[in-house]
């Protein structure tokens, strides 16, 4: 599965259903509880995961734009059942290039999720900037922060996590990534533009039950340690065969790091 595959997203969601932070949606649901309706940008949509997570907790009257660059994903975002009263419309666009056009007309609230730890520091900037001209509220969820904890403990395992680390930070598409450091930059950069933050870590747990995923994420990271360089193609191997076999035997576990924020105009700057 690749990153970005409708696949991968799909295993992913229930997870990150239940990682995202009931407080910061709690934060985002009370920021437009008083509209009548409300226009909502998902940026990097995928498949849609954002607008179910939140589509409960919001007015009942709702306008998603959805924007993403793969028509795959949207297509399959745009098919999405829901009430009546949600309406979604898809934009096709790359965001590294016209960002600027997403953010385009009346918006209420922006929001993301799976996306910041992809992006460049001059990108992110780029994204605080327009969001505060516009002083729109912002909510971002499950950006990836670096923690990993992986049971049972391997030997590898401290130059497999600073390898995937070391491979979040290579360009996907917007230049060199924020990876480990962009939910603290988000945080930072809408501080300084005079908005008023609530983040909370938002982690991945997974049980010993949780084979499939914990399979995919084990095969994806051995990859990116080989790819890195970090590992031989050797020590890579021997290290998803020993995971393997736990996940086999019924006695892995992980946890991954994300955060969740909701950042939103104070007016003071
Ligand atoms: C990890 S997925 C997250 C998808 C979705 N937000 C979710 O939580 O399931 C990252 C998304 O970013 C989108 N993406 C990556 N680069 C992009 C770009 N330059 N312009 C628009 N979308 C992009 C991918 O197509 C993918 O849908």
């Amino acid at each position: 599965m690749s990153g970005f595959s409708a696949d991968w997203l799909t295993l992913r969601e229930p997870y990150d259903l239940r990682a995202r932070s009931r407080e910061v949606i709690a934060a985002v649901a009370a920021s437009v509880a008083a509209l009548p309706s409300v226009h909502i940008v998902d940026l990097a949509c995928g498949t849609g995961a954002t607008v179910r997570a939140l589509t409960a907790h919001l007015p009942s009257r709702q306008v998603w734009r959805l924007a993403d660059n793969d028509l795959g994903l949207l297509g399959r975002a745009s098919a999405m059942a829901l009430a009546d009263n949600v309406k979604v419309t898809a934009i096709p666009l790359d965001l590294d290039r016209d960002l600027e056009a997403a953010l385009d007309g009346a918006i209420d609230l922006v929001t993301t999720s799976a996306f910041l730890d992809l992006v460049s520091k001059d990108w992110l900037g780029r994204l605080t900037t327009e969001i505060a001209a516009r002083s729109i509220p912002f909510y971002a969820a499950l950006t990836y922060d670096g923690r990993i904890d992986i049971t049972p403990n391997d030997p590898a395992e401290a130059s497999i996590v600073a390898a995937i680390n070391k491979h979040q930070g290579t360009d996907k598409g917007f230049g060199p990534a924020l990876g480990p450091e962009a939910a603290g930059c988000a945080i930072a950069g809408f501080e300084r533009l005079g908005y008023a933050v609530t983040h909370r870590q938002s982690d991945w747990t997974m049980g010993p039950s949780d084979r499939d995923i914990q399979l995919e994420i084990f095969s994806g990271w051995a990859g990116a340690a080989r790819d890195i360089g970090a590992l031989s193609l050797a020590e890579a191997a021997s290290w998803l065969t020993r995971r393997r076999a736990s996940v086999a035997a019924g006695t892995s576990s992980l946890r991954v790091g994300h955060v969740d924020l909701f950042a939103v105009p104070t007016g003071r700057r």
